[in-house]
């Protein structure tokens, strides 16, 4: 079989990049991605796509209507594809069995079922969002059960390992990919049909194939791995300020081990992203289920020390502030989970400002990506991010009323598109959307405490404190001289990524604090003009 069509059910931050590189790098082969949200298929079919990557957007510019196509007809799409990818979300389960650690297939398991009721002939099926080792049996089993004479299917397993930010840079050289399949004649013809899409730009070396289950494995493995990283050397951040040592000087020694090696070494103020928590409760749940308690507790601990770490942040703010910050106001900087995306999930930004807000803190929110660009997560995201957290499972025991994400999601959706055509729907829009009962307990409060800003000099004014919570690049530039000079005195600053010049900002007279150093007395003795 010489492939010709693909479909990608899922047009999200996996979905809509991958397939866009395959169909730039494959012009042989005609890319068909669809999804069921309506919005989000005329994002990508606009100038405005629903994602921020670097080099996306030239990519899509030049495949789209070409080879690349974005539709919400999955049926046909699904028809004509010789190979389909499952690139839906799956995120933790908030219910039911395994709520809030194990993966919700639900998403999955319906791409199964439709791909099984319109599919003729035969059909690769590619699972490439992230999901529980043995998902691809499970699809089989869908897929199997509903066959239909003259159709057959063959499963295979295709992790991504695209991080947020170099997306295009990740798919066009990776490091490796990973692709695995049933070990039988029909599985290694699947095998070589997917490892010949990507030798159209992948050396052949980097293509790995491995059994489905070891694929499956090595995805929640690797993103555990590298969570576990960012966590050890939070663990030894909270050793440095305890101790006077100063973690970018541990890290920088201990990374020129070859062995050990110096990337995700940065301590911070946690890790987000959708991925690292998602995968690293699936990982500790797979574990419990297969009765291995102890491999259980050791991922676990991963989690907790990034929950750890968010909170101590927090308190240390709430402690420098004179151990109250009611009525105070602080600028957030920063509330992408990373610099260079405008994604929000699970970012320390959301468990960080929760804490401030339970304290009655009045936040002043800036984030490049959120403001000034595209408002994929803008502003109401943010909101929804916060009060999602807050009242969720408040909301379902006051009220008996479990939250329907989904429709949360396209009110949100809705929400969103009037954002793009006018800014000034967004407070009347947030108001609406997010003052309902599904969404929170405590709406009115939370609206009073947050502002969101587009200039960080005006989310400044009249501050007492500045608190970085993305690594953003601009931070470093900003002019905190002029900054200082609108805020309340004294005035301090609270560097959750390390990326600031903080002997500098403790010249001009901020009382600095950071993650993993202490700085000495005597230079916050300069910084507060001697009166501390
Ligand atoms: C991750 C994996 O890197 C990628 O391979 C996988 O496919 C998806 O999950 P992503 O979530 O986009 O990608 O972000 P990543 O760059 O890995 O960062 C995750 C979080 O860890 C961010 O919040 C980041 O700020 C934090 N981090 C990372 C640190 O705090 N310190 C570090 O040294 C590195
Ligand atoms: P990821 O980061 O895994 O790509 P996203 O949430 O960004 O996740 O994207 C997942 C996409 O999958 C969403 O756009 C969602 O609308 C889509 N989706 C979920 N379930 C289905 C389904 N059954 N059919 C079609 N699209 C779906």
């Amino acid at each position: 079989m010489v492939l010709k069509n693909v479909c990608c059910i899922g047009a999200g931050y996996v979905g809509g990049p991958t397939c866009s590189v395959i169909a730039w790098k494959c012009p042989d082969i005609c890319v068909h991605v669809v999804d069921k949200s309506e919005m989000r298929i005329k994002q990508w079919n606009s100038d405005k796509l629903p994602i921020y990557e670097p080099g996306l957007e030239e990519v899509v510019k030049e495949c789209r209507g070409r080879n690349l196509f974005f539709s919400n007809d999955i049926e046909t799409a699904v028809k004509e594809a010789d190979l389909i990818f499952i690139s839906v979300n799956t995120p933790t389960k908030t219910y039911g069995i395994g709520k809030g650690r194990a993966a919700d297939l639900k998403h999955i398991e319906m791409c199964a079922r439709k791909i099984a009721e319109v599919a003729e002939g035969h059909k690769i099926v590619v699972e490439k969002s992230t999901v529980p080792v043995r998902a691809a049996e499970s699809i089989t089993h869908i897929l199997s059960a509903n066959t239909k004479p003259g159709v057959s299917f063959q499963v295979l397993s295709n992790p991504e390992f695209l991080a947020e930010g170099t997306a295009i840079e990740n798919l066009l050289e990776p490091d490796r990919v990973l692709i695995g399949g049933e070990e039988s004649a029909e599985g290694n013809e699947a095998v070589a049909q997917l490892t010949w899409i990507y030798s159209h730009w992948v050396p052949t070396e980097k293509i790995i194939t491995t059994s489905t289950w070891s694929s499956e494995l090595s995805k929640l493995a690797s993103n555990a791995f590298l969570a576990q990283r960012v966590s050890s050397i939070n663990a030894i951040s909270a050793l440095c300020e305890a101790t006077g040592a100063d973690v970018s000087q541990v890290a920088g020694a201990v990374g020129r081990d070859s062995r050990i090696g110096s990337k995700f070494l940065q301590a911070s103020v946690g890790f987000g992203g959708s991925c690292f928590q998602k995968d690293l409760l699936n990982l500790v749940y797979i574990a419990e289920c297969v009765n291995l308690p102890e491999v259980a507790m050791y991922w676990q601990q991963v989690t907790d020390m990034n929950e750890y770490q968010r909170t101590r942040f927090a308190k240390r703010i709430v402690e420098c502030l004179f151990n109250t910050v009611t009525d105070k106001t602080l600028a957030v900087f920063g509330f992408a989970f990373k610099k260079n995306t405008g994604d929000t999930r699970e970012s320390p930004a959301i468990y960080v400002c929760s804490h401030l807000l339970e304290e009655g803190a009045q936040l002043n929110i800036y984030d490049p990506k959120l403001v000034n660009g595209r408002p994929v997560r803008g502003p109401l995201q943010v909101l929804i991010d916060l009060w999602d957290k807050e009242s969720y499972d408040e909301v379902r025991t006051t009220f008996g009323y479990v939250l329907d994400l989904d429709k949360l999601q396209s009110t949100c959706e809705l929400a969103r598109e009037e954002l793009h055509k006018t800014q000034e729907v967004e407070s009347k829009q947030i108001q609406c959307d997010l003052t309902s009962v599904a969404v929170t307990s405590e709406p009115e409060r939370v609206q009073q405490l947050i502002n969101i800003y587009s200039d960080p000099y005006d989310a400044v004014t009249d501050a007492h404190a500045i608190v970085v919570l993305t690594e953003w690049d601009e931070f470093k530039k900003y002019d905190y001289k002029k900054m200082l000079s609108v805020m309340k005195k004294p005035a301090f600053i609270f560097d959750g990524r390390k990326i600031l010049d903080h002997e500098a900002l403790i010249n001009i007279g901020f009382h600095t604090e950071t993650i993993g150093k202490r700085f000495s007395r005597n230079t916050l003795l300069r910084a507060s003009g001697g009166d501390l």
